[in-house]
């Protein structure tokens, strides 16, 4: 060993070690035993470590090689392991490099072992990838993590905005009764506000007669929760999907998530309604989005309005603008306060109790939040589309 000592590093008995390595300053006190030939072979029996390693080569399988190693290394019996223990038989003069000899070769044989295990599992996965029509050294696939739909995001918005003002949430069916989405509405059979919605109806007859659809609107959940509150306050919203038979283009589409709100109590005025659907517009998308109000007739309010935001696509210019129609504004939601009629008839009294009620389109809100220019990409279930949001 002529070469130069690295820093702190130091030459005992044949090898360099770190000065810092309290296993380096231990193997100080006696030889070192770091070579084949360094095992001592007047106290180890000469062909003690020849003979387990040709029986480790030519143990075949795991069971094999378990046997080999109960054999050789096993805590009982172990023939190494009688041999460590036999350290305190040896004359003291000797005693420690004897230790120290057996075990170097109690490491030698444990790393064998370990060499043994590996070339056979290789063997296993090798003979296993030619024998079986699949490559198992192939890394496997990553587990995609899904997210929330971006309508799903933005009724969640929607709704703790609301829950933030006050209103708590119900649910009501799917499939709905007529009497309920249209009747109780004041929607009566012949009215031609029910053409409004092209409605899909459940085919079952009922006393002759279809009654049960896929509701159009949440708007039956208002006449649902009046009739389960005896007596008002009632602020309330009503989430869900609705389904229409629509011919669809950019903003619509046959199926839709819709919001209800509904406040009932003395002295709520159109007021009231006009703030809540601020603080709601604001929340959702800050102070520089333009709202619009125009009246518009739902036969459940009255006095009935319908809420705009300026369009994200043409910003309210073009004539040809394919999102907004041209018109410079996309409808969002319909609202109005709630007709007297329907107040009594849930058993309270129109003269005291007021309300308002709206429905907000939960697609249309999320189109304007992301600038997206066609409703239909929300339920083509594209990874492409949704991985986005
Ligand atoms: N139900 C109406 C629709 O689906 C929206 C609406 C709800 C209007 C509540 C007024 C009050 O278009």
């Amino acid at each position: 060993m002529g070469e130069l000592a690295p820093d702190n590093w130091h030459l005992v008995a044949g090898g360099w070690w770190p000065t810092a390595s309290p296993t380096a300053l231990s193997l100080t006190s006696g030889p070192l035993y770091t070579q084949d030939s360094m095992i001592d072979s007047a106290l180890i029996p000469p062909g003690l470590e020849a003979e387990a390693l040709g029986a480790l080569a030519s143990a075949a399988d795991e069971a094999a090689i378990e046997a080999w190693r109960v054999q050789w290394l096993g805590r009982q019996d172990g023939r190494l392991t009688a041999l460590l223990r036999s350290v305190k038989e040896q004359p003291v003069e000797s005693r420690a490099a004897f230790g120290a000899a057996a075990n170097e070769l109690k490491r030698k044989l444990e790393s064998a072992l370990a060499d043994r295990n590996e070339a056979i599992r290789k063997e296993a996965l090798r003979e296993l990838s030619t024998s079986a029509a699949l490559d198992v050294t192939l890394p496997g696939r990553p587990q995609a993590i899904g997210r929330l739909h971006p309508v799903t995001q933005t009724m969640r918005d929607i709704v703790k905005a609301f829950e933030e003002m006050g209103f708590r949430v119900a649910e009501g069916p799917e499939v709905e009764w007529d009497r309920y989405n249209f009747d109780a509405a004041r929607i009566p059979e012949d009215h031609p506000a029910r053409d409004m919605w092209d409605t899909i109806w459940v085919n079952t007859l009922i006393d002759g007669k279809r009654s049960m659809l896929l509701r159009t609107h949440t708007t039956p959940n208002q006449i649902r929760v009046m009739e389960r509150t005896p007596e008002p306050p009632i602020r309330v919203i009503v989430p869900g999907k609705c389904y229409r038979q629509e011919a669809t283009d950019a903003t619509h589409e046959w199926m839709l998530t819709q919001i209800e709100a509904l406040a009932v109590g003395e002295g709520v005025r159109m007021s009231d309604l006009k703030g809540v659907l601020y603080g709601m517009a604001r929340k959702l998308f800050g102070n520089d989005r333009k709202i619009i109000f125009h009246h518009s007739y739902f036969p459940f309010v009255e006095p009935g309005v319908e809420m705009a935001m300026d369009c994200f696509i043409c910003r309210g210019s073009g004539s040809d603008c394919r999102t907004c129609h041209g018109t410079g504004w996309i409808e969002i939601l319909g609202a109005g306060m709630v007709h007297p009629e329907i107040i009594d008839k849930a058993g309270y009294d129109s003269s005291k109790h007021t309300g308002f009620a709206l429905g907000i389109g939960v697609e249309r809100v999320a189109l304007l939040r992301w600038g997206i220019e066609d409703i239909r990409h929300f339920y083509q279930n594209d990874l492409r589309f949704l991985a986005q949001f």
